[in-house]
């Protein structure tokens, strides 16, 4: 068994995500995690919220308050809507926690050290009108590249182009929108990237298990070739640049470390701090020379991160030449749109997590974001779609199989798994099926192939549904009750393969499915066996176990729903 080590790019503060932000990154992230625990790995799968930068205190200046107390706020909306969503974090940390403080100026000075940062003179946008220096996206212009009149100081959202504001055409605020903005000079640390270029191109080609999507970003960066980078801004909220007698660097008094900086070195510290918290060891995870050699480290992300996590956290990883865990998979998405346009916050168009909890169950969400999964392609999202899914794979395939079956034990064989008969070719037929399809199935989420798996485990529930149709214990009952008895146990089983498969994507009816057959909470795990397990996999449970019929699975979604979903949410029409 392996320790498999996961993160999911950490949310930036500013907001409670949309459904596509949760379908790119930490859902996919906790299908998977739940997966590798049920096959037995030891599994860690970290998250925190992205507390720093513009965003930050541009948003927390839209609310009112102070940075840390929005961000504080914030935290905890993000954690509860993550709970609501069941994402099985072993640890959400914070990026503005003391143990990434700590860790952000270790690399800082390590890499100083080591001549990969170093202070430069720079030009940088500076407004008369606010009386200070603009990082990032405090400036917007015109993108000199693909001529976005909207592009923002730190990258294009038009064409994905990381820019330096002062690259941007026509300048200006967004904190006061004024046009009176000038280039001066200041100082700011840079990481020398392109020192690094050989060692990380060297990096990318002995990687495996990348996707194209992933790779091919990373290699676009560096056929282009690798630009210094500033580390740092003029911002109050973030990780202050200390000097060697621990004052704040001289000149550096009002400047803290870029947010793209100490982010991903947060995945370190959010797992110091699970490790202090439950008195672990995070070395084993991290530390190539304390055990974590043995570690596969795999992390998700939106396809807009993946320059970030194969050059710019690698550089500091590598850059530092401390013996520390550089990932080893890496798994990108595309986006999720909104009726093939983008999620709107100010234009009420998408649904954002903390809605869409009281629109349907997480389940409902869960099963039709993975089964969408932008894998290869953007996915659109539509509740005509969402109301597909739900009332045909999870109502129909899963939620009919189980209620028919149970019910009709409880009707007819007094709610105990009935005993007698012996198998034919209904079950020989059924047999064949899984063989192929269950080592299919987790192959599929070893892979990281998300609507591989999705599609897998609807065969399999739909190869039940077929399974009782040549069975037909009903048509049985009364003439070979023993024939009855085996189409019944053997649908039972079924059940309980059904409910144990579905766990890392619907836990909560998976849950519901295994309670109502009684499966101890020890027997639900992924031990399928070769194909002579699958065999008995189909006769396991002892007869004579009492079941009964689960409470409501699913609930179907009405025509009217998704009109009103729609009017509220926007939908087609606009
Ligand atoms: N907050 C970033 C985003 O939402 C992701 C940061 S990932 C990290 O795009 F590794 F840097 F933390
Ligand atoms: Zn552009």
């Amino acid at each position: 068994m392996a320790r498999i080590l996961i993160t999911s790019a950490l949310p930036y503060i500013n907001g409670v995500k949309h459904m596509g932000n949760l379908a790119g990154s930490m859902l996919p992230a906790d299908v998977y995690a739940r997966a590798m625990r049920l096959l037995g790995h030891e599994v860690l799968y970290i998250c925190a919220t992205d507390e720093h930068g513009t965003p930050a205190e541009l948003a927390a200046q839209a609310a009112g308050l102070e940075v840390a107390e929005y961000c504080e706020a914030m935290h905890v909306a993000q954690k509860e809507a993550g709970a609501n969503f069941k994402l099985s974090y072993d640890y959400f940390g914070r990026s503005s926690a003391p143990s990434n403080h700590a860790l952000t100026q270790h690399f800082a000075n390590v890499l100083e050290e080591k001549g990969l940062i170093e202070e430069r003179t720079s030009q940088q946008v500076y407004s008369n009108a606010d009386g200070r220096f603009l990082p990032d996206r405090y400036v917007e212009g015109t993108c000199p590249t693909c001529d976005f009149e909207k592009a923002r100081g730190d990258q294009c959202d038009n064409c994905g182009r990381l820019l330096d504001p002062v690259d941007l055409i026509n300048p200006y605020s967004a904190v006061s929108g004024s046009h009176d903005v000038e280039v001066r000079d200041t100082n700011h640390l840079y990481l020398k990237q392109s020192v690094m270029s050989d060692k990380l191109r060297a990096w990318v080609d002995a990687s495996e298990g990348w996707p194209n999507l992933a790779s091919s970003i990373a290699y676009k960066w560096l056929d282009e070739g690798l630009r210094d980078r500033a580390i740092t801004r003029d911002l109050k909220w973030g990780i202050p640049v200390i000097d060697h007698v621990g004052n704040r660097r001289e000149g550096f008094e009002e400047k803290v470390f870029y947010v793209w900086f100490d982010a991903p070195i947060e995945y370190i510290a959010a797992t110091q701090d699970w490790a202090e918290e439950t008195g672990s060891d995070w070395e084993r995870w991290w530390r190539t020379d304390k055990g974590a050699n043995d570690v596969e480290y795999v992390q998700f992300m939106g396809k807009d991160n993946v320059a970030f996590h194969t050059l710019s956290f690698p550089t500091t990883i590598l850059g530092s030449g401390e013996p520390w865990k550089l990932v080893d998979r890496l798994k990108a998405f595309n986006w999720v749109t909104w009726y093939g346009g983008k999620f709107s916050t100010s234009n009420k168009r998408g649904v954002f997590m903390d809605q869409a909890i009281d629109i349907a169950p997480s389940d409902y969400w869960r099963w039709h974001l993975m089964a969408n999964s932008p894998e290869s392609a953007d996915a659109a999202f539509t509740w005509e779609e969402f109301q597909l899914g739900v009332n045909s794979d999870l109502a129909n395939v899963l939620g009919n199989f189980v209620n028919r079956i149970t019910k009709y034990c409880a009707s007819k064989f007094d709610g105990e798994i009935p005993e007698g008969g012996e198998h034919g070719d209904a079950e020989a037929w059924l047999v064949t099926e899984l063989q192929t399809r269950i080592p299919d199935l987790v192959k599929f989420y070893e892979n990281r192939e998300f609507r591989k798996a999705m599609a897998e485990t609807r065969a399999i529930w739909a190869a039940g549904n077929e399974y009782l149709t040549q069975a037909a214990p009903w048509s049985h009952y009364k003439t070979d009750i023993d024939k009855a008895a085996v189409g019944v146990r053997v649908g039972l089983n079924l059940v309980a393969l059904f409910g144990i498969i579905a766990q890392p994507i619907i836990p909560d009816a998976a849950a519901k499915i295994l309670d109502a057959i009684n499966i101890p909470e020890g027997n639900r795990s992924w031990n399928f066996g070769d194909a002579a397990g699958i065999v008995a996999l189909i006769d396991a449970l002892p007869t004579g176990l009492p079941i009964a019929p689960p409470e409501l699975l699913f609930t179907k979604i009405e025509d009217e729903d998704v009109a009103r979903w729609s009017e509220q949410f926007g939908g087609a029409s606009e």
